[in-house]
């Protein structure tokens, strides 16, 4: 079996999706890897580094895609650096895996399935305790707290622990982090290793206990999230009424603090508008938010995607690619979960897709012409809505 990993062509991504190291591992089990000459660089894994691990370097894509009976992804499959797409370049019958964007790209995986591709989208893979160290969203998001943070700091004119000092003493910097799942409870973990007073509101009450546990104070607002979680651990998309309180209720959080970090989302829609223009106008001047729901449009409503918008006297960063932004670590992570993934689908050499096995059916995207993901093939049927 040959399992190719090309150097990834989406506009500022810099992770690869296979790293020496796991290619080591899959070599060893006499799986063949060939990688896209310079597809590590800049996470900065040489071409040399994969050759000693027992890859072979290939720099003609179109030969790389053809070869393949398994290529590893991070981003979806798009468009090559010479005008071509990739989901033309795999070879019908052979296997795409990575993060595939199911419910914003449903074109996508219709084209695959036209094309005979077995593809596994990676962030459908189910939260549970055995997929755990296959889960793509976990390890990236958590690369994405932590830069989330720090993004933050470097822009805040304040400092962000106390500071008692022969010129006087500075007062720590008041962090807010709205949304507190795998990302929002990392910037608390590191707002805190960084001194600021930190406190944190989600709409599931059951991470309290969480965001105690890491030194950070439970927000409590005046309603009731009704039903806040689903059987899959996600939050519930709540009543416009909710989100009108909670805007209100929340306002006066963001007002008295110097950063914002907001991460809310809801599983196939739209982020939560949480912080409204006015808010944003009584903040202290120079005060930051970073809004990591941008992509999915914004928790704020300032927020303008990859971009940094300053509003009266406040910055709102709406970064959508933060793991990016740390190739070695986040590539390590994810090549970690996509070689355990490998590991989970292929028995005795050849790639078993068992419909009945719930790690395989669940991230399983499209398989023999069809699109399997139900939400991804309803939006497709409906014309992307
Ligand atoms: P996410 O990225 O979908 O959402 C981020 C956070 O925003 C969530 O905590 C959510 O409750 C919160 N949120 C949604 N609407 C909000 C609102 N209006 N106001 C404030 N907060 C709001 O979530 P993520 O990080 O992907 O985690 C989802 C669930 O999966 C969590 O329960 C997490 O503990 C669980 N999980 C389980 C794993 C496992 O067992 N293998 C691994 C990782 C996560």
């Amino acid at each position: 079996m040959i399992i190719a990993v090309p150097k990834e062509t989406a506009p500022g991504e810099r992770r690869v999706a296979l790293i020496p190291d796991m290619v080591r591992q899959l070599v060893k089990q006499e799986l063949e890897v060939v990688v896209e000459r310079g597809a590590g660089a800049e996470a900065t894994f040489s071409d040399d580094a994969y050759e000693t691990a027992g890859a072979k370097i290939e720099s003609d894509v179109a030969a790389l895609f053809g070869r393949a009976d398994v290529v590893l992804k991070v981003q979806p499959p798009g468009e090559t650096g010479s005008g071509g797409h990739e989901a033309d370049l795999i070879r019908e019958g052979s296997v795409a895996i990575g993060f595939m964007k199911p419910l914003d790209e449903p074109e996508l995986a219709g084209r695959m399935a036209k094309g005979g591709i077995t593809s596994f989208a990676l962030e459908l893979m189910p939260r549970i305790t055995r997929a755990q160290s296959m889960d793509v969203l976990s390890s990236q998001n958590t690369v994405q707290g932590y830069r989330a943070v720090l993004l933050a700091a470097q822009a805040l004119p304040r400092l962000f622990p106390m500071m008692v000092t022969a010129a006087g003493t500075i007062s720590p910097a008041r962090v807010l982090i709205v949304g507190a799942g795998v990302a929002g409870l990392q910037a608390i973990a590191t707002a805190r290793r960084l001194g600021a007073v930190v406190e944190a509101y989600d709409t599931r009450p059951a991470v309290k206990e969480q965001v105690q546990s890491l030194g950070a104070r439970f927000v409590e607002l005046e309603i009731e999230a009704e039903d806040a979680e689903d059987a899959g651990g996600y939050a519930r998309a709540q009543t416009e009424e909710f989100y009108a309180k909670q805007r209100e209720l929340l306002g006066q959080r963001v007002r008295a603090a110097d950063v914002v970090i907001t991460t809310a989302l809801v599983p196939g829609q739209t982020a939560p508008r949480l912080i409204e223009e006015d808010v944003v106008r009584d903040m202290k001047p120079g005060s930051v938010i970073v809004d990591l729901a941008a992509e999915k449009g914004g928790n704020c409503a300032v927020t303008k995607e990859n971009q940094v918008v300053f509003a009266h006297g406040v910055q709102v960063m709406g970064p959508t690619n933060l793991p990016s932004t740390a190739p070695f670590h986040a590539s390590q992570l994810y090549s970690k979960n996509i070689t355990t993934y490998l590991n989970h689908l292929v028995k005795e050499g050849k790639l078993i897709v068992d419909l009945e096995d719930e790690l395989t059916r669940a991230p399983l995207l499209t398989y023999r012409g069809e699109v399997m993901h139900e939400e991804t093939k309803s939006r497709l049927d409906s014309g992307g809505d």
